[in-house]
């Protein structure tokens, strides 16, 4: 997730109980001409992993080059191309959801066989389910491993919500290949998906808003005193690779969602958001939360 899932973020996401944990989507022509902005959004600490890499692009022969360089940074354990993202700047430039059943997305598909990495797409679901079928077979046929589906067809954004249904459809079609997302808030929300036959469920708005989604899913503790303690690890947790300051900025992002259930979760969520060093950080949780009873931190 752009702008929250950096290394810090994600290696805390791991200890919480996730299977595995995508970089930030990263332009591949930005990567292909290293450019140091995205060069850093490629690192991760050693023993980060599982990590899939999420990448956008518009060119084939730009995805290709973009990738092998990015696996000549990290040996990330797969490779996303994000083909649903209806974020306008993206789709003016052909990238995101403007792939949607484009002969190009199936073409930048193969154009990554063979770079020893699995190739997965995220996408959305068309308004038509054929079209969604169509599509999502022609991503299988051209070497995609897994297709990750929202249920939400790019122009319905978030607005309403997301067609469960359509997703466990193509998961039944193509047992093994589709991964599922779109309202994957809860136990139950996740149990459903993977009930209907989805390899797998990826957490999103879910994990922001409830970081222990996880590890309630998995049955182990995740009570107040967990997430406190969880909250404090984060605002602890070891900016590198990264440089402090771009760590820092996703921390306040991760925990200013996470705060939105607290007493007086404005205030601290404001001082949190305005906090210019790890230490004032801290400093503004434990004036809200207290220090938890013990720093251990709950991990999986
Ligand atoms: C803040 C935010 C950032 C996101 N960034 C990405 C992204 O970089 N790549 C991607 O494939 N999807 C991204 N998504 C979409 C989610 O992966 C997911 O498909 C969507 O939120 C629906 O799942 P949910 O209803 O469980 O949140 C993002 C969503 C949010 C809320």
């Amino acid at each position: 997730m752009v702008g929250f899932t950096v290394s810090p973020v994600r290696r805390w996401a791991l200890r919480l109980g996730l299977d595995l944990v995508h970089t930030e989507m990263v332009g591949v022509e930005g990567i292909a001409h290293r450019n140091p902005r995205s060069l850093e959004m490629l690192s991760c600490a050693p023993g980060e992993r599982p990590v899939a890499l999420q990448v956008f692009g518009s060119r084939v022969e730009a995805m290709a080059e973009g990738v092998r360089v990015a696996l000549r940074c990290h040996p990330f354990d797969a490779v996303s191309i994000n083909m649903g993202c209806p974020a306008r700047a993206l789709v003016r430039s052909g990238a995101g959801a403007a792939l949607m059943g484009s002969p190009l997305a199936l073409e930048m598909v193969s154009s990554l066989k063979g770079l020893g990495v699995p190739v997965w797409v995220k996408t959305r679901v068309f308004e038509d389910r054929v079209r969604s079928f169509a599509f999502v077979e022609g991503l299988i046929e051209a070497g995609a491993s897994l297709v990750v589906v929202h249920g939400r067809t790019p122009s319905q954004g978030y607005s309403r919500p997301a067609d469960r249904a359509a997703v466990v459809e193509l998961a039944r079609a193509f047992p093994g290949r589709i991964g599922a997302s779109g309202d994957a808030l809860s136990p139950e929300g996740i149990e459903l998906y993977l009930e209907g036959g989805c390899a797998c469920v990826l957490l999103a708005r879910g994990f922001l808003r409830d970081p222990l989604l996880a590890l309630r899913f998995k049955g182990r503790p995740s009570g107040q005193g967990e997430l406190r303690r969880a909250l404090f690890a984060l605002a602890e947790e070891d900016p590198s690779p990264l440089g402090g300051r771009s760590a820092l900025e996703a921390v306040k992002r991760v925990l200013c969602q996470a705060l939105k259930g607290f007493p007086s979760a404005a205030v601290c969520r404001d001082l949190v958001s305005r906090a210019r060093s790890r230490g004032e950080v801290r400093e503004v949780l434990s004036s809200f939360l207290g220090r938890p009873a013990s720093d251990r931190f709950n991990t999986v």
